[in-house]
């Protein structure tokens, strides 16, 4: 049967991801996974290179330029499908942060203080006032294309719900503009969380490098990272996170990358040891990487070139086109 989609009830996902140093397994299993499979679907789709975000951090040039072209890169060699999707970087777009000065004023001071992902970087950077709105920059990302889905992992729950309290706040005040977005996440795998140091999500910013699990590691540094990985002693494989939190973590990759019940992947290895069963966890993250490791070796700058001019019109014209109804709301036009 043939399905017909109105444009007016399209669904418009967002979603965004910092170039920070290399995309690991954690945005990867938790978003972007996520994007490849949405993007398949009805919806028309923004992912988005936030470099803007990324200052935050005060990267140094050289490191910022070559995450950015990295990010890009890993984006498209991700599978997703780029005749339903754009993919752009933020900077390209000055109307994301023309936005989130407008948003700004629908936000409270302390609502920002309040956020979590604040209160642990303002520890470690210092307390700047971009790590304190970086928030509202976010919730911009989100509204610039009046997205209604924003598919991330579990640690932008509380960016996510401050987005739509702005947005409500917005159109309390100016009319219905913005849709209120609604976090989505995959059935496992948005949480993911470091092979050394399970009590904390992987992240490319980890003291331990061997918890995180690049997208182009070699093999072996994928086997040696599974197999040093910390676990317990019961050599039980069950899903425990609170008593088991590192074999708990392995089961859950290895059930979302072959896209099944956690039920299923325990099942599976009932019978197994840990040895054996870290190793079996290696390969399905190594074979799940090498295609993507692959087109992203592949693809020339002429590839990249011709797919950013294009879509960084699409994105331009979308956010434009916000802009100018916001502007009218507010009187500002
Ligand atoms: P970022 O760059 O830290 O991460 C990008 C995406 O990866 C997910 N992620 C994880 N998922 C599961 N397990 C992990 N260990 C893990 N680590 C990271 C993140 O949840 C995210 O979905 N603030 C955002 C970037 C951003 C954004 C946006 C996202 C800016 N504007 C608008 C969505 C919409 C961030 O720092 O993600």
């Amino acid at each position: 049967m043939i399905k017909f989609i109105r444009i007016a009830d399209m669904k418009t996902v967002f979603s965004g991801i910092q170039p920070s140093g290399l995309v690991h397994l954690g945005n990867l299993l938790g978003a972007i996974n996520n994007w490849v499979k949405l993007s398949d679907g009805d919806s028309k789709n923004y992912f988005c290179i936030v470099d803007l975000h990324s200052l935050t951090g005060l990267p140094n040039k050289n490191d910022l330029k070559k995450s950015i072209d990295d990010t890009l890169k890993v984006l498209i060699a991700s599978g997703i499908n780029l005749e339903t999707s754009v993919i752009y970087k933020q900077s390209d777009l000055q109307e994301h942060a023309y936005l989130s000065w407008i948003l700004s004023n629908f936000c409270q001071v302390g609502e920002l203080q309040r956020m979590t992902q604040f209160k642990e970087k303002a520890s470690s950077f210092g307390t700047h006032s971009g790590l304190l709105t970086y928030p509202i920059l976010m919730a911009s990302d989100i509204l610039i294309h009046k997205a209604n889905e924003v598919p991330v992992g579990d640690d932008q729950t509380q960016h996510l719900e401050l987005t739509r309290n702005i947005a409500e706040r917005f159109n309390n005040n100016y009319g219905e503009i913005f849709p209120i977005p609604e976090k989505t996440s995959g059935k496992s795998g948005a949480r993911l969380m470091s092979l050394r140091h399970p009590e904390n999500k992987m992240s490319k910013s980890s003291d331990d490098i061997n918890g995180t699990i690049y997208f182009n590691d070699s093999k072996d540094s994928i086997l040696k990272k599974f197999k040093s990985s910390v676990t317990d002693s019961e050599n039980i494989i069950k899903y425990d996170q609170k008593n088991k939190p590192g074999i708990s973590n392995l089961i859950e990759i290895y059930a979302t990358i072959n896209d099944i019940k956690i039920s299923d992947a325990e099942k599976e290895f009932q019978n197994s040891q840990y040895g054996e069963f870290k190793i079996a966890v290696a390969e399905t993250v190594f074979d799940y990487l090498k295609p993507i490791k692959n087109r992203f070796d592949e693809l020339t700058t002429k590839d990249i070139d011709d797919i950013v001019d294009e879509n960084i019109k699409l994105a331009k014209n979308s956010a434009q086109e916000t802009i100018k109804e916001v502007e009218e709301a507010l009187g500002i036009c």
